[in-house]
């Protein structure tokens, strides 16, 4: 059943687990995604980011999507991942989505960072729109990065994230807690004493960005301690190149031995990807078991 992402992170906090929100780019990591949460038995969400849109055109893999969801015997939810602009929001609210983010805390560049009171303008503007929809919002305060242990700085502040909920009637707030995108350096430092604080400052679920590399039992403590939805990325991108180039090498053994025994090469892309699937359903099923997800839905 399609849910706006933020029903499936409330039941969760309720019931001590977290939605693990995951990143399609295209077929293979979508059927994955969805194959997952069925094996599971696990609520999800599915999110498409916005620089999608510089690979293939998000109307395609929401259309996907709609038709993997029909089928699907889970809750999920069908989300933009770091909309920048309300025009890009606008654009995949029309493309039938059932949660967005507008990621406030960037300029439209992506990098540079935006004042508060910028974000909260921007923020409160997709609420109103995405709201009239029955679409649930994710925001984000703070700058996300990897931090030393012990440091708060850049660290979302809780007196900020209180005025901030409070103003924008936001769903669901990504904080900076010591998360980063892509792999860590070394163990990542998750700043748990700040969550407890964000987690008693704010009556929402809050986001897990960067869950990639963060610790199992730094997790399982996050999700206790107030995170409720978690992004990950990175990890399933690193199962599919780990398989694809399994099945590259393969494929060049057998070129090499039918070139040696006089017989033509066989070139069959689905060879090559079906095992990408199988791996990186794999690694969502293992995180939505970590996350408390798995037997919920
Ligand atoms: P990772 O790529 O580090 O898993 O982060 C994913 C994410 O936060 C997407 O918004």
């Amino acid at each position: 059943m399609l849910l706006p992402a933020a029903d499936i992170a409330r039941r969760g906090r309720h019931e001590g687990w977290a939605a693990g929100a995951f990143n399609a780019v295209n077929m293979e990591t979508m059927q994955a995604i969805f194959a997952a949460g069925e094996e599971e038995r696990a609520p999800f969400i599915l999110q498409i980011t916005q620089t999608t849109i510089n690979y293939t055109n998000p109307e395609e893999l929401c259309a996907m999507a709609q038709v993997l969801a029909r089928r699907a015997t889970v809750p999920l939810a069908i989300h933009l991942d770091h909309g920048r602009t309300f025009e890009v929001v606008m654009q995949f609210l029309r493309l039938g989505v059932t949660s967005v983010m507008i990621d406030g805390s960037l300029q439209p560049d992506g990098k540079t960072p935006r004042g508060f009171a910028e974000n909260v303008a921007v923020t409160r503007e997709v609420v109103k729109a995405a709201h009239a929809l029955g679409v649930s919002v994710e925001a984000e305060l703070g700058l996300l990065g990897q931090v030393e242990a012990g440091a708060t700085q850049g660290l979302t502040d809780p007196g900020q994230a209180a005025e901030f909920v409070e103003k924008t009637e936001v769903d669901l707030l990504a904080v900076s807690i010591g998360t980063a995108h892509g792999l860590y350096k070394g163990k990542p430092y998750i700043a748990h004493e700040r969550l407890r604080e964000l987690a008693a400052a704010v009556p929402i679920p809050l986001v897990m960005h960067g869950g990639t590399g963060v610790p199992d039992e730094d997790v399982r403590q996050a999700v206790h301690e107030g995170i409720g939805k978690i992004n990950i990325d990175t990890q399933i991108r690193v199962a599919f190149y780990d398989a694809l180039a399994e099945q590259v090498h393969q494929a060049e053994q057998e070129f090499t031995r039918a070139d040696s025994e006089g017989l033509v090469r066989k070139y069959d892309i689905r060879k090559l990807l079906a095992p990408t699937r199988t791996a990186m359903t794999a690694t969502v099923a293992d995180r939505m078991r970590v996350f408390g997800a798995a037997g919920k839905g």
